[in-house]
Order: C-alpha cells, then sequence, then structure tokens
C-alpha cells in the first residue's frame, strides 16, 4: 500500500492533469461542429459518491469518474482526512477510508476554493470524528444564507453550529438522531446532506420536499449498496432508517446529462451534428422535447444521443428553470445561445438561482439580443405560479453573432462562451478556461475531435 504521503502526491499530480496549462483559447468561428465525444459519469453525482466512502468500513471502488478539477478537489479533501485515493485505471477511484482522521484546517481551507463540496462533508465526519470544520468559502457566500438549509437540517439531527472567524465548527456531542425535517425548497445540496446525514443517524428520519435529481436517485444507490435503508415516497419525500454500519461500494457513476446537454447545444447553435457517446434519454427527456421544439433533431442510439441541427429555421421557446423532472438551470446558458438563432422571441425564466443571467452580457457584446428583467414578466403565461426567485431572459433572434473578447465567469456560462465563440463569424478569445474544467472533462481534446478552429494561449 502506497504512504500517506505517496498518495497526496498521486491525488496533487491527478489535480495537475486535471488542470489547464493555458488560460485561453482563440476561436475561428462560423464552422459547425462534427464528430462524435463522449461523457462520462455526472460531476453531480461523482463528488458526492465520493463523499459517501468516507461513511463505509471497507474501500469503495467508483467508476465512470471524469477527470475534472472538482473530482481533484474532493480527492485532495478526502486525502486530507485520510481516506487513500488511488486510480488504478482511468476512470476508476479507489477510496480507501480505514485510517480516517482529523485534518489540518488550514489544509482544508486551502483546498476548499469556490466549491460547495465541503458542506456535504459534515454528516460523514460527524459519524467519523465527532466534528466537522467548515471553511469559509468566500466572504459573504458563507452567510447563514446560501446554506441554511444545511445548518437547519444538521441541528434537527442534534448537532451544535458555532460560528468562528475562520468558518463553521459543527459538533454532536450526544451522537446524531434521526429527524422530521421539511425543506423550504427541493435543494439538491440539503437533500444529500439530510441522506450523507442520516443513514448512520440512530432512528428514523423523514425527510419532506426533497430534491428528486437522477444524481440524487443515483447517490442512494450508492447509499443502498453500502447497507443504507432509503424508502423513496411519493410527493418528495424520503424515509432513511439510520443503520449502525455502512460498508464500501462498488458503483458505476450515472451519465453526465448537464454535459451531453451542453453539447447538444453547440451542435444546435454551430448547424452542426454531435453524437455524444454516453448520453442516456431518461434522464435528458425534458431537455429533449425543448430541443425538438427549437428545431433540433436528435437520434436515441444504445450506446449515446446524435445530436443535430436538421436544416431550416430554428423556433423560439419559452421555459423555465426548475427543479427534477422540470428544466435543469444547468441547460439554459448552452441553449440560450442557440435560441440567438432562432427566428422570434424566446422567454426563459430562471426560478433555481436567483442571478444567473449575467453571462449574457458578454453574448450581447457578441450581437445577441437579450434583455434580461430582473423581477421576471407579467404578461407571460406561465406553467407554474410566480415565484419569488425568478427573474426573465427574453431573446430576439436571429442576429448574427461577431467575434469578441470574453472572460469566463462562471461553468455553464463559461461553456456558452465557447459555444458563442464557435458561433460567431470571425475571432473570439475567452479567458479564465480553467473554470470550464471544473466540470467538463477534456473539453479542448473534444473540440477539436469536433473540428473546431482554435489556438490556445498561457
Ligand atoms: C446543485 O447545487 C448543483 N451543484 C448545481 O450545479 C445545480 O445547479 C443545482 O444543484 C440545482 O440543480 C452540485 O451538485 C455540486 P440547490 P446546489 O441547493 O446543491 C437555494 C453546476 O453548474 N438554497 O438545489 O448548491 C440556493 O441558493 C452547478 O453544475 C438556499 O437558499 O443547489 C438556490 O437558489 C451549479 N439555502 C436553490 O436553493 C440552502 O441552504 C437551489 O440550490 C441551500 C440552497
Amino acid at each position: 500500500m502506497d504512504s500517506i504521503a505517496d498518495l497526496a502526491k498521486d491525488a496533487q499530480k491527478s489535480g495537475e492533469r486535471v488542470g489547464l496549462a493555458f488560460d485561453s483559447i482563440v476561436i475561428d468561428g462560423g464552422v459547425p461542429l462534427r464528430g462524435r465525444i463522449e461523457v462520462r459519469g455526472a460531476k453531480n453525482l461523482a463528488t458526492k459518491a465520493m463523499v459517501a466512502a468516507l461513511l463505509g468500513d471497507t474501500p469503495s471502488i467508483l467508476q465512470d469518474v471524469p477527470q475534472i478539477s472538482d473530482v481533484s478537489i474532493v480527492t485532495r479533501m478526502l486525502d486530507a482526512y485520510g481516506v487513500a485515493v488511488t486510480s488504478p485505471e482511468e476512470g476508476v477511484l479507489v477510496l480507501d477510508p480505514t485510517n480516517v482522521e482529523r485534518a489540518h484546517f488550514a489544509q482544508i481551507d486551502a483546498l476548499a476554493g469556490s466549491s460547495r463540496i465541503p458542506i456535504l462533508f459534515c454528516g460523514p465526519l460527524l459519524h467519523r470524528l465527532g466534528e466537522a470544520l467548515i471553511p469559509d468559502l468566500g466572504g459573504c457566500r458563507i452567510g447563514d444564507r446560501p446554506i441554511d438549509f444545511h445548518m437547519d437540517a444538521l441541528r434537527a439531527f442534534g448537532a451544535i453550529v458555532d460560528k468562528s472567524y475562520e468558518g463553521i465548527r459543527i459538533t454532536a456531542p450526544n451522537g446524531l438522531h434521526g429527524a422530521n425535517i421539511e425543506l423550504p425548497y427541493p435543494s439538491v445540496g440539503a437533500t444529500e446532506q439530510v441522506l450523507l446525514t442520516a443513514v448512520r443517524a440512530q432512528g428514523v428520519t423523514e425527510l419532506k420536499n426533497a430534491a428528486i435529481e437522477p444524481e440524487i436517485m443515483d447517490l442512494i444507490a450508492v447509499l443502498q449498496k453500502m447497507g443504507a435503508i432509503i424508502w423513496i415516497e411519493p410527493n418528495r419525500t424520503i424515509f432513511i432508517e439510520g443503520v449502525d454500519q455502512l460498508s464500501g461500494y462498488t458503483h458505476r457513476a450515472i451519465s453526465d446529462r448537464n454535459e451531453a446537454a451542453s453539447w447538444a447545444s453547440a451542435a444546435l447553435a454551430t448547424g452542426g451534428d454531435i453524437f455524444v457517446g454516453g448520453a442516456k434519454q431518461p434522464e435528458l427527456m425534458t431537455f429533449l422535447n425543448v430541443f425538438r421544439k427549437v428545431g433540433g433533431a436528435f437520434e436515441v442510439h444504445e450506446d449515446g444521443i446524435r445530436f443535430y441541427h436538421p436544416g431550416g429555421p430554428l423556433k423560439p421557446v419559452q421555459v423555465e428553470t426548475d427543479v427534477h423532472p422540470g428544466f435543469m438551470t444547468d441547460w439554459q446558458q448552452p441553449l440560450i445561445v442557440a435560441l440567438t438563432q432562432a427566428e422570434g422571441v424566446s422567454v426563459i425564466h430562471e426560478t433555481v438561482y436567483e442571478n444567473r443571467f449575467g453571462f449574457t452580457d458578454a453574448l450581447v457584446e457578441m450581437g445577441a439580443d437579450i434583455v434580461v428583467h430582473k423581477d421576471g414578466l407579467e404578461s407571460v403565461t406561465r406553467r407554474v405560479p410566480r415565484r419569488k426567485l425568478e427573474q426573465a431572459a427574453v431573446i430576439t433572434g436571429p442576429t448574427p453573432l461577431h467575434g469578441a473578447d470574453v472572460r469566463v465567469p462562471d461553468l455553464r456560462g463559461g461553456f456558452s462562451y465557447l459555444i458563442a465563440a464557435l458561433t460567431a463569424e470571425g475571432r473570439s478569445t475567452v479567458t479564465n478556461l480553467g473554470i470550464i474544467s471544473r466540470g467538463y472533462e477534456h473539453f479542448v481534446d473534444k473540440l477539436e475531435a469536433l473540428g473546431a478552429q482554435f489556438t490556445l494561449e498561457g
């Protein structure tokens, strides 16, 4: 067995492998993307399944793990807690939690960066070590609000939450017991927090208004393999019967539907034809309906989905982002680029996040006609009643896009800039590319495989 020091070095190396050696890409647009690429396991499952391994008494094996920097961050965090993470072959992680130990706060603080995953270590660490330290993930971002559902849930299990200047210290001097929890909103992260804590708490937990995203169902499958007893009832209610012991799992991560939807939108916007190997229809049904209504075509195959522009004009749509089975908030950014090429007025309502249209400013600079209404739109007929969190983007097309210099603001917004640059006539420079490698495996190689014209800059 390798020493912890060697593993730390390996983990460091795997971080470097996914980290990009360049910051900018110069794209000559106007070339339809054509070819085949593969998507692997979902970022939003793989990272959570890695945290779940902390709960087992024996090693876990996770397959189809993408080489993305979020996986690298969680690898290094687990390593800091004494979980030996090795990769016997590409895409496979072995996570051995036999020697879990306290980590130095500075180590965790340095690794956490802008990731939200550290929050999910709370339950497993409370069970394993009796204490969890959550670093300040960046100024005001760790105020009560963004993780209030998580902290309220942990308190309901009997945890004590203390805030300090460096972050949040959570302890459970009397252990954790089952709880009755109703989430104010079906939050993905808070649902995962409850699952990862309740499986080893004493007694039964009832979680109402849970998120039921496919990645959550896959996390439940992982936990069941470990020995957990979890009942999924109708109406977003989940019952978890706590058990005394969990063992390791062997699991193949669910496919990354967000990455698949991103490449689908890239095919549509550039007038191209992309076969996304590994894409699965069931998790993409809502996206596929919208894709078809916009005028895109797709074929579902055994080993993936072919997405293509069948010719003719694209059509405008009205879409609301929502929790599953609704249209995911992570799909709207790439789709909006395709909608700039549709004939007419499209409206996208963002109901999951308060402020997720900032990325459209750069698209407007590139020639798009997009107006963001911060308080939503009264006049548009809505499928679900007006909610507090919402803003609307009105996209009028078709507008030719032209090249520009743009800086990646966040993961999905950043990928939409790549699509816009590929769609635009002329040359664009997209900087701050490192953010895209958080969630898109080998995206530069994939662009090359699809015939994109570009050069990389340091
Ligand atoms: C997960 O974030 C995903 N991230 C997000 O993907 C995804 O957009 C989101 O779920 C919705 O599907 C990961 O899985 C790592 P939430 P999460 O808790 O769990 C509010 C991507 O690009 N809220 O469902 O953080 C929150 O502010 C990323 O891949 C609270 O108010 O999302 C938001 O408005 C981005 N208090 C809403 O709930 C809380 O304590 C939904 O957030 C928690 C959440």
